[in-house]
This record gives structure tokens, C-alpha cells and sequence, in this order.
């Protein structure tokens, strides 16, 4: 055994090398263990704040959801609060029978998207989903988007292979999908779908929204829902939203779901 100083002092520069991975590891890990508490106090809050303990079948329901929210999450962007509301919206409108597809515009890796489309067979009518992408993330935002946004042109680039394989896991029927792959702009035009139960929008920039909406309302089924999942954390999302509602001077109430998402649902007239 090399007992010299110099030896000494290789043993005291390893065990500080040693040190320092560990340390370097336990971040790693106390980050990951926070993050998955976030996402597990999430799901417990909402399940505690939703489930109504004295009706069984509540809570059947409720573990229902937080079984599909769970399998989607690993494909999606949307916080959990978002995708719980989308999965209560998408059951209202099968429970009340109301006809119509489900629409996500912006669909990334496909996890808000597969939350509907599992209930495009589930009770009520048959539905479709459309998932309109462009697959190359988000395009380049305008000064109405804000300072920050330019920061996040291209995120959220999607992949196909995901959103087939949240679907396979979820076991919906390649017949109820219709993708359509393309920026808005170009894709919108070569579309006409009837009848639509819900509009989710999930894609961020003023220009985005304002094609969904001019594009969608109209065929929105009264009754139905328009879900906007940015409308509080990007103000272009937000412009738009107010615009078309003003200018179309509709009499509908927001409903705030956590931070950024809200939804309205189409009134009568
Ligand atoms: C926040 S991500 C959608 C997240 C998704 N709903 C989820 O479950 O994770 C926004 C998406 O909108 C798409 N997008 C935004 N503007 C678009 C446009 N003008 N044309 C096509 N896709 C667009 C982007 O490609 C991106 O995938």
C-alpha cells in the first residue's frame, strides 16, 4: 500500500471525485422525486376535490380518469388539471348524447388528444377525432405573442410514432382518426368537418388561435365546448380569444381551469 504523501494525496483527490458524483446523483434524484410528487399532490388534490365519497359510482369514475390520465401523460405537454377537465367535458358530452367530433388543434406527441379520442366509442354517439399539426413545432410568433415567445419557436415538435403509440395504447380504432399533417394555413382550407362536440386548442401563438376559431366556431354543436388551452399563460392566445368573442359579441362565460387553461361552451344562439 502506497503510504507516501503523494499517494495520500491521490486517495484525497479520488474520494473528493467520489463525492462529488454522489452529490451530483442525489440532485439528479431529489430533482426527479419532486417532480413525480408534483404530478402525484396534482392527481390527489384533484381526485379529493372531485370524487364525492358517498356515491360508489363516483369513485369508480374517478379512478377511471386518473387510470387514462396517467397512460397519456407520458405523451403530452398539458398539466394535469387540463387534461382531467378535458376528460370530464368529453364525458359530459357522451353522458348527454350530444353529436359531433372531437377537434385538437395542436396535438405535439398526442396525449390530450388520445384522453378524447377515448371516448370516441365510449357510450353516446360514434365520434372522429381530427388532429391538426404541423409536426415541426410552433411557428414563428408575432409582437402580439410577447417578449417571451420568440424564445419557444420550434418547441413542442411533435412525433408521429408517439402519437401512434398512445393511441395503440389506448386502443382506439384506427377508423375514428383522421390526421391531418400541416401547418393551419394550408391545411385548414382542404377541410370541412360538420359537426364538432369539442374544439380543443392547444397552439399557443395569436395567428394559431385566430385560424382555429375562424376556421372551427361555426361548426362547434351548440352545447358543445371550446377549450383553450393557453388563453392565461400566452397573451396571443388571449387576444385572439377576447377578439373573436367580441367581435362575434357572444354571450359566453370563461371557465377557469388552472393557470392558463379555460373553456367556454357554445351557447344557443
Ligand atoms: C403546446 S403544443 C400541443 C400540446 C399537445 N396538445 C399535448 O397534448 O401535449 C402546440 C402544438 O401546436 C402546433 N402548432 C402551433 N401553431 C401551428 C400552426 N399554425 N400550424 C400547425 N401546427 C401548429 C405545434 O406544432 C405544436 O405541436
Amino acid at each position: 500500500m502506497d503510504t507516501s504523501a503523494a499517494g495520500k494525496t491521490d486517495i484525497f483527490k479520488m474520494a473528493q471525485k467520489v463525492r462529488g458524483q454522489i452529490r451530483y446523483q442525489a440532485s439528479l434524484l431529489a430533482a426527479w422525486a419532486e417532480l413525480q410528487s408534483l404530478y402525484y399532490r396534482n392527481l390527489i388534490e384533484y381526485y379529493f376535490r372531485n370524487v364525492n365519497l358517498m356515491q360508489p359510482k363516483s369513485f369508480v369514475q374517478s379512478f377511471r380518469m386518473m387510470r387514462t390520465v396517467h397512460r397519456v401523460r407520458p405523451y403530452t405537454a398539458v398539466f394535469v388539471p387540463r387534461l382531467v377537465a378535458l376528460y370530464r367535458l368529453s364525458e359530459e358530452v357522451n353522458r348527454l348524447a350530444l353529436p359531433g367530433d372531437f377537434v385538437e388543434c395542436g396535438v405535439y406527441n398526442g396525449g390530450s388528444a388520445a384522453i378524447m379520442a377515448s371516448f370516441c366509442e365510449k357510450g353516446g354517439p360514434k365520434r372522429n377525432i381530427w388532429l391538426f399539426d404541423s409536426f415541426e413545432g410552433l411557428p414563428e410568433p408575432t409582437e402580439k405573442d410577447g417578449d417571451r415567445a420568440p424564445a419557444y419557436e420550434g418547441w413542442c415538435h411533435g412525433d408521429l410514432a408517439k402519437v401512434t403509440r398512445v393511441f395503440q395504447e389506448m386502443r382506439i380504432s384506427d377508423d375514428r382518426i383522421r390526421l391531418v399533417t400541416g401547418w393551419f394555413q394550408d391545411t385548414f382550407p382542404t377541410v370541412e368537418i360538420p359537426r364538432i362536440v369539442i374544439l380543443h386548442i392547444d397552439a399557443d401563438w395569436y395567428e394559431s388561435v385566430k385560424l382555429c376559431l375562424e376556421k372551427f366556431y361555426d361548426s362547434v354543436q351548440p352545447g358543445g365546448y371550446i377549450v383553450l388551452d393557453d388563453y392565461g399563460a400566452w397573451e396571443g392566445c388571449r387576444m385572439a380569444t377576447d377578439e373573436f368573442i367580441a367581435a362575434r359579441a357572444l354571450d359566453v362565460k370563461l371557465i377557469q381551469v388552472d393557470y392558463t387553461g379555460f373553456y367556454f361552451q357554445k351557447p344557443e344562439k
